[in-house]
């Protein structure tokens, strides 16, 4: 079976053998079962890079439902099951007038693989609403539960990227939103321009939510049109003596703070500055708007963006002296 739908690149490979699974039954019988030995986890298909076949059971986790499962007075938990989509629940979220999630608005990709990465954008994080997470173990289909303190999140990282990797499946997400008094997040500057250009200067939740559509709209392609995973690579962290070095030959140089003796640097300058923005090659390239996003403009094979990905990290090693590493995953 072709892939090509099942990943938001978009890239043709095939799955040897696959299934989709619609309940916790169908997915404990389905990993219990030894026809196939070989089995391959998917979700929304959003973060990866197709780069071969595979050859394995290849499980579609399509596990649906949104439901309410405690509330008080100021907030209500929100359970959502790991195949509904990552941005059709923010909607939801919006249309119940539940605060949290307006700034983590057009992401790609299923609930249930948000935690991994621990999604992010315009000064949210999936893990500032996080509560916990139902997981099923692949190998003995016992489920257990992981709290916000056992994820161990950090910047487009967690436990199910380190000691956690592919041992689990999540099942579903609880998310802790508010009710009434929503804690805004307009600090980062597009977001504030954006605002001002709606008129609007008491923002709701669902203002917020239209300007990070309206931000990423012009900025990031949609998948649906051009095939990408959104940002390729994670802005890299350095030390303060390097970036002062570099500043010095690249005055303009955008930056971060992360701590006295770290800065975080905008990959997408990087790339930009290094000559990649808006460069194609066939049926691939680098987006015009968003240097951070590589894109497949039709019939692009995964390992054509991988040998790319790997050119632009080179020449990133040679200008600047700096390890860039993906964010999406390369299977
Ligand atoms: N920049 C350039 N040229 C470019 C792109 C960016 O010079 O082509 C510089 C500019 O100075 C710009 C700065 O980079 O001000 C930051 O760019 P942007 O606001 O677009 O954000 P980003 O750092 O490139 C990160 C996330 C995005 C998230 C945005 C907004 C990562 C790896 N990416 O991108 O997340 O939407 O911030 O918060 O942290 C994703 O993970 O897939 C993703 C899209």
């Amino acid at each position: 079976k072709s892939l090509k739908t099942y990943n938001t690149f978009g890239i043709d490979a095939k799955a040897k053998h696959f299934t989709s699974v619609n309940s916790l039954a169908e997915l404990t019988s389905t990993l219990a079962s030894n026809e196939y030995p070989e089995k391959f986890i998917l979700g929304g298909g959003s973060n990866m890079l197709l780069t071969k076949d595979i050859d394995a059971l290849v499980i579609h986790v399509n596990l649906k439902g949104i439901e309410i499962i405690s509330e008080d007075e100021n907030y209500a938990i929100v359970k959502a099951y790991a195949g509904e989509n990552w941005h059709k629940f923010v909607l939801w979220c919006l249309e119940h007038n539940l605060g949290g999630v307006e700034n983590l608005s057009l992401i790609p990709g299923n609930i249930g693989t948000a935690p991994i990465q621990n999604i992010g954008a315009y000064g949210v994080e999936l893990k500032d609403v996080f509560e916990s997470c139902e997981v099923m173990e692949i190998a003995t289909q016992h489920t257990k539960t992981f709290n916000k303190q056992d994820c161990k999140f950090g910047y487009r990282e967690s436990i199910f990227k380190q000691d956690a990797k592919g041992k689990y499946i999540i099942t579903s997400v609880n998310l802790k939103l508010t009710k009434k008094e929503h804690k805004l997040n307009t600090g980062y500057g597009a977001i504030i321009s954006q605002l001002e250009d709606m008129k609007v200067s008491h923002p709701t939740i669902q203002d917020i939510s239209k300007a990070v559509i309206a931000i990423r709209q012009s900025k990031l392609p949609d998948p649906k049109e051009i095939g990408n995973s959104g940002s390729f690579f994670k802005n890299p962290v350095i030390s303060s003596d390097h970036f002062n070095k570099l500043q010095a030959n690249f005055p303009e140089i955008p930056s971060y703070t992360v701590s006295d003796k770290l800065v975080k640097v905008p990959a997408g300058w990087l790339i930009e500055k290094a000559g990649f923005k808006g460069k194609t090659f066939g049926d691939y390239g680098v987006h015009k708007k968003q240097a951070l996003v590589l894109v497949n403009y039709g019939n692009a094979k995964g390992s054509d963006i991988l040998k790319l990905a790997k050119l632009i990290q080179h020449t990133i090693k040679r200008i600047f002296n700096i390890d860039i590493e993906t964010e999406v995953n390369i299977i």
